[in-house]
């Protein structure tokens, strides 16, 4: 049996020497033991070099996989990565397959370090406790899994000026405006108590609270129970739920404007009746976005169309047989995106027996973005695909140049990645055909670049 031992439990660089080692001398993994010490040490000189190993087969993904991995707190996360390893030297493409039982639990552990690392962000509150060398702030948190090297850079970056201590029970993160260092873990009791910070936390929360949208499994869900404890604002969340049902009154009796509803199949039977601009009037229907209601994609078009507007669906007339079949190409599938609008109702000029498709206006967008936001939100996209300026104005609220921003993905407020495109119907009115069919495959080569950003 083969001993090793890391120096720290994310000790991601130990773990990758000593793996490459066992690798070359075709140590199995079974025949391994993983231990971590406190201490430091040169625990992977002599046999253990990686000098003269064999070239080793690392897929691109395996590095990200492991550097999550090994801040899993399971015991096992060192013998399992090693073991994946000595499997992907014979079968590199073993990662791609998420069926696999082995990637499937690796990629479970990645999730839970990467909520966790999430949780760490949106709940570490630092309090000021000023020291011999001036402002110095600190915060208490306590981590489910090693993972506080691992969000070091998070914190440094993002509160570069301050100096801070960041107190765990395994590890503390201290940063004094240039370098961050690392010392054992801390107790409870070491970490500031409440301070004046508390009180400005607290009124941001109070204010930003909206009763009227008020979920509690969701709100505990996003905010679990455990972490209440060390957030200032806690405390006022149950004298919130208490009043909120008040508070709705209160707002809509000022005239305050209902806020939307929090699902898709809410907003669309809310969007049934809308008035927001006069377009709803000569329209048949109003067009509400279609797809599972936890599509990781989402489109965005222009309005629906003459076909749509009778049919109340997106994108079913020629536009979107352009749109399904390029999204075919690009081995996309439509069922498993959500397909909108930025505007809801079909928009037209009468000329004769026929509906001529008109552009929705600046006021006629901005006042449909009531309902886009509200999908957004409802739905959390991680990408978003527009198409055409009027879809990108809508999801950025300001005007585009699709040519300077195509293809070029950017991370909007909400977090999901926004990919600007040209509008199918583009394709149908290029009267060149070689012209027609080259922005065809660069239209599907971006659809191919969404799959790819999907996984
Ligand atoms: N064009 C769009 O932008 N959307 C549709 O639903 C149909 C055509």
């Amino acid at each position: 049996m083969t001993s090793i031992t890391l120096v720290a439990p994310d000790d991601f660089d130990g773990f990758r020497v000593a793996a490459r080692a066992l690798i070359a001398a075709g140590t199995p993994p079974a025949a391994v033991t993983w231990r971590v010490a406190g201490g430091d040490g040169d625990l992977f000189g002599g046999d253990a070099s990686p000098a003269g190993a064999a070239e080793l087969r690392v897929p691109k993904a395996f590095p990200d996989l492991a550097r999550r991995v090994i801040c899993h707190s399971d015991p096992e996360r060192f013998a399992l990565l090693h073991a994946l390893l000595v499997a992907l030297q014979a079968r590199p493409k073993l990662l791609e397959d998420s069926a696999d039982p082995g990637v499937r639990r690796l990629d479970e552990m990645a999730k839970a370090v990467g909520r966790d690392v999430h949780k760490m962000r949106a709940f570490v509150r630092f309090r000021e406790v000023p020291d011999d060398r001036g402002e110095h702030y600190a915060a208490w948190f306590e981590p489910e899994h090693h993972i506080v090297r691992y969000n070091s850079g998070f914190f440094t970056r993002r509160f570069t000026t301050m100096r801070f201590s960041i107190l765990t029970p395994e590890l503390c993160l201290h940063w004094d405006g240039e370098t961050a260092s690392f010392s054992p873990g801390a107790t409870k009791a070491e970490a500031p108590d409440g301070d004046p910070i508390e009180a400005t936390w607290k009124t941001y929360y109070a204010s930003i609270f909206n009763p009227a949208r008020l979920k509690i499994d969701a709100m505990t869900s996003e905010m679990p129970k455990k972490y209440w404890k060390n957030l200032p604002e806690a405390e006022l969340i149950p004298d919130l739920i208490a009043g909120a049902g008040a508070r709705v009154q209160t707002m809509l009796d000022a005239g305050a404007e209902r806020p939307p509803a929090t699902t898709i199949d809410g907003l669309r039977a809310e969007a049934s009746a809308c008035q927001r601009c006069p377009l709803w009037q000569p329209a048949t229907q109003t067009v509400f976005g279609e797809g599972p209601a936890d599509a990781a994609l989402m489109f965005v078009g222009e309005q629906p169309g003459d076909q749509e507007d009778i049919a109340g669906r997106p994108f079913v007339g020629p536009a979107g047989q352009v749109f399904d079949a390029a999204l075919a190409e690009a081995g996309i599938d439509r069922r498993r995106a959500y397909v909108s609008n930025a505007v809801k109702h079909f928009k037209f000029e009468p000329r004769g027996k026929r509906r001529i498709h008109a552009k929705p206006d600046t006021g006629e967008i901005n006042a449909c973005r009531w309902w886009l936001d509200a999908e957004r939100a409802a739905l959390k996209p991680r990408i978003i695909v527009a198409l055409g300026a009027t879809a990108a104005r809508a999801v950025t609220g300001k005007a585009v140049t699709i040519s300077k921003v195509r293809g070029v993905p950017s991370i909007q407020a909400d977090g999901s990645e926004l990919w600007i495109t040209i509008h199918p119907s583009y394709l149908l009115r290029i009267e060149d055909p070689a012209q027609a069919a080259a922005e065809r495959v660069r239209f599907v080569e971006e659809l191919k670049a969404v799959a790819a950003r999907l996984g």
